[in-house]
């Protein structure tokens, strides 16, 4: 052996040890393809057939629109198409259904119908986040908001306001709207339209984007390198990398 192979040496079992790591099958925790999505750990597949247990903390609803297999995510009474999903910087990708490229119903002047609502999902919008507000039914459009041709009926207005915290919201107050929509894009996505007043579908299209996922319930078993589930029998559960089970982590 060369003195360089020696010297090398250890390097190559420290990489056949970590691939090996890599490759731990947890067996309870199956992954899927849906679409050209991957749902694995930290998500899991609601119709993967077993009901009385899950490896993971977010379900993925992966059903067929007739098209393809669409994998969905709901949460505040409303589902979400999840476009991709990032494991290694925890970011997945969403698109509120009703305006996503594969809903049934597209429309490149979509309204939408409701805000984003992330309940207790354990995720928050990424920093890149922007809030667009339609206010529906308006008897007019203050200067700082576009007014949105495209959806007005009967001659009442619908106006578009890009949010910033600057902005005092009581002074919609004197253009009696009747609902106002609160949504989330991401911010340089607003550049791929020259006009958002007419643009603004495609915008919405792109989705928006969530980050750092982690339940503090599940710190100690994931630093003991398991992975959060749930059992009917026995509520919390944490799976280990040999196919084991722990009411609590992984160390024993
Ligand atoms: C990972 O494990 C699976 C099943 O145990 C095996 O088929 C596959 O070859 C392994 N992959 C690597 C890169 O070791
Ligand atoms: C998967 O990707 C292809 C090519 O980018 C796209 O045409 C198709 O709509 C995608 N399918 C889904 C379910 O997103
Ligand atoms: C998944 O979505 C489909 C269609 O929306 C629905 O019929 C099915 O019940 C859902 N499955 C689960 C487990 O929520
Ligand atoms: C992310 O959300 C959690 C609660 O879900 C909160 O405790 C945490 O402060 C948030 N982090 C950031 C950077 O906003
Ligand atoms: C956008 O609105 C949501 C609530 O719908 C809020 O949690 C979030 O902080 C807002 N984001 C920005 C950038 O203002
Ligand atoms: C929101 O307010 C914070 C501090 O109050 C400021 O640093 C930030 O630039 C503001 N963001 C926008 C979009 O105005």
């Amino acid at each position: 052996m060369s003195p360089l192979t020696i010297l090398l040496l250890p390097f190559f079992f420290i990489i056949a040890i970590s691939a090996q790591y890599k490759n731990s099958t947890y067996p309870n925790c199956p992954s899927y393809d849906c679409g050209n999505v991957t749902i694995r750990y930290p998500f899991w597949n609601t119709d993967s057939g077993s009901t009385t247990q899950f490896c993971g903390y977010e379900g993925i609803n992966c059903s067929d629109n007739g098209k393809q297999n669409i994998p969905k995510i709901s949460f505040g009474g409303d589902s979400y198409y999840v476009q991709s999903i990032d494991y290694e910087l925890e970011i997945v990708f969403l698109v509120d259904y009703d305006v996503s490229p594969v809903s049934t119903v597209r429309d490149s002047c979509p309204r939408v119908r409701h805000s984003i609502n992330l309940g207790t999902l354990p995720f928050n919008f990424s920093v890149f986040s922007v809030n667009l507000s339609f206010h529906f039914d308006c008897n007019g459009c203050p200067s700082f908001a576009m007014e949105i041709t495209c959806l007005e009926q009967n001659d009442r207005k619908v106006c578009l306001d890009v949010m910033n915290n600057g902005t005092d919201e009581s002074v919609w107050d004197a253009y009696l709207c009747d609902q106002e929509v609160v949504t989330t894009v991401i911010g340089e996505k607003m550049r791929l339209v020259p006009n958002l007043a007419t643009g603004f579908g495609r915008v919405l299209e792109e989705g928006f984007e969530l980050r750092s996922w982690g339940v503090d319930d599940c710190d100690g078993c994931e630093a003991s390198d398991g992975r959060c589930g749930y059992r009917d029998s026995t509520g919390f559960v944490c799976f280990c990398m040999d196919g084991t089970t722990s009411k609590g982590d992984c160390k024993d």
